[in-house]
């Protein structure tokens, strides 16, 4: 698969077994018996993870909303408002940041984990522009973790400042808050949604806030904040946040007892996790598959089948290496065809050619069992396209992206040159319909990757997906 002088990292391409626990087939009352994945009909069913496994924007929304056709609830689990998720239904657009993408469908309860951090006005606009659109979204269907951290004005605000305070320090960020929220979260200051109900504690937690953003306000010659206008911030928007609060790690242990099938939705990608990705031009959370655990309250045996979604190209925003990037006409062509442009900020996001490093990298930190390969269409008509299968690194071939920052930024991709295909794939929906270069193309990922595909999308579509292998019943 790769050059013999290749250090091979983590072996070759063997596919992680599927862990799989059986539900016993009566519900056992809270607190007995044991937790595992429902048996229905004699098949093994499993929850399932969905994760970005490149720099995010891969197309999880749409994955996640055909896949939640499946699922009884819907849970993030990680991130915030940062995310953006585009669902196109019979022509109708929706974008989601903050709600999960099951929220579309009737019927389906959809739950923010502990592991996001959420801003309440956000989530409040969210919620009022989809009932614009016929959507409506009620306690009945959305559930919010009590432990969530809260973004404040003031996160938002930081993060703003610290983006514009010069190149050198850019990461690229969204500028929601998000980074400087999850500091407090682990700065053990954060105020979380269930503080909004407990009045008692509520001013002496903003006061422990406060004594740290306002010596760093300070510091950086900025007008304090004072405890009445946080107060007044949050007492805004209690009464129309608070009645979504639950204890999500009770409520999803009881669901899954009673055999419901649990599909996570990760935000962002493996590359843009705090611990795996590409630090410091990484995102403040983990965002692969194992947090989905963490981030909902549930054990790690309630993850079941991984599902990663991988563009047939590479794309990203923001600042931070990126080895394939094609800054030229190239990946010019790719972001007008693709129609590359943030969903939350609107920027250009830089694109380039397919990198199996990273992916199957991504699908060694995440524990991917099967890929969704999205935006196939957008390939359409190229004479050729390349696919990185190495890095070159100071005269030496690596398999890898190394860990630290000047290397990341040093290694050169080693493209290997497919034929491409002049048909077009866009709006397939059966393997059958699809050029044998095209199939050439999806097969030879396979291989780079050590990971079947399990998904194969072919435009912005709900119904224009085609199934290989159902994640569900893998
Ligand atoms: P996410 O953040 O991973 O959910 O992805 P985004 O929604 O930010 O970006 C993916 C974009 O590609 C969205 O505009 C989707 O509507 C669109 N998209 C998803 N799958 C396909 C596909 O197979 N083909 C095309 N042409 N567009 C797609
Ligand atoms: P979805 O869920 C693409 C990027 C930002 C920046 C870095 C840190 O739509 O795939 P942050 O605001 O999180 O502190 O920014 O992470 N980023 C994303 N890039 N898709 C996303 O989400 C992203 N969320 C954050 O551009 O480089
Ligand atoms: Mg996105």
């Amino acid at each position: 698969m790769y050059p013999r002088a290749m250090r091979s990292v983590g072996g070759g391409g063997g596919l992680a077994r599927r862990h799989f626990i059986l539900y016993p087939r009566t519900a056992p009352r809270a607190g007995q018996g044991r937790a595992g994945a429902p048996r229905r009909k004699g098949i093994l069913m499993a929850n399932v993870v969905v994760v970005g496994s490149q720099w995010g924007d891969e197309g999880k929304g749409k994955i996640v909303d055909w896949l939640s056709e499946q699922a009884d609830i819907v849970v993030r689990f990680q991130g915030g408002h940062n995310a953006g998720h585009t669902l196109v239904i019979n022509g109708a657009t929706y974008k989601l940041s903050l709600l999960p993408s099951g929220v579309v469908r009737p019927g389906k309860l959809s739950v923010i984990g502990n592991g996001v951090v959420l801003d309440p006005h956000a989530l409040i606009e969210e919620i009022d522009r989809l009932s614009a659109q016929g959507i409506q979204v009620t306690p009945e269907d959305l559930r919010i973790a009590e432990n969530a951290t809260i973004i404040l004005s003031l996160h938002r605000e930081l993060d703003t400042i610290r983006e514009s305070a010069g190149a050198k320090t850019r990461i690229g960020t969204t500028r929601r808050g998000i980074g400087p929220a999850y500091e407090d979260k682990v700065g053990r200051r954060a105020i979380r949604l269930m503080d909004l109900s407990d009045h008692e504690t509520l001013d002496l937690k903003i006061e422990r806030l406060l004594s740290h953003h306002n010596a760093l306000r300070r510091g950086l010659g900025i007008a304090e904040v004072s405890a009445k206008s946080v107060r007044e911030e949050l007492s805004n928007v209690a009464p129309r946040v608070l009645p979504y609060m639950d204890s999500v790690w009770s409520l999803l242990d009881r669901k899954r007892r009673e055999g419901k099938r649990i599909l996570f939705e990760g935000a962002q990608g493996a590359l843009l996790d705090v611990d795996h990705g590409t630090y410091p031009y990484v995102t403040s959370s983990n965002t692969v598959a194992a947090q989905a655990a963490t981030g909902s309250g549930l054990g790690p045996g309630a993850i079941g089948y991984v599902l990663g979604i991988c563009k047939a190209y590479t794309t990203r925003v923001g600042e931070g290496p990126f080895p394939t990037e094609q800054d030229n006409h190239i990946g010019r062509l790719i972001g007008e065809r693709g129609r590359e442009f943030g969903t939350v900020t609107g920027r250009p996001r830089r694109c380039g050619w397919f990198d199996a490093v990273l992916v199957r990298q991504s699908t060694r930190t995440c524990g991917v069992d099967g890929l969704a390969l999205t935006k196939l269409d957008i390939l359409d008509g190229f004479v050729e396209i390349n696919i990185c299968i190495g890095y070159r690194l100071d005269g030496q071939e690596i398999d890898y992206l190394p860990a630290g920052e000047h290397a990341q930024a040093r290694v050169e991709p080693i493209y290997e040159t497919v034929a491409g295909w002049q048909e077009q794939t866009v709006g397939a929906r059966s393997w059958a319909k699809l050029p044998a270069q095209a199939i050439k193309y999806v097969r030879r990922i396979e291989e780079l990757t050590g990971c079947p595909v399990a998904l194969l999308s072919t435009s912005p579509e709900r119904e224009d997906t085609i199934l290989m292998r159902n994640p569900f019943e893998a």
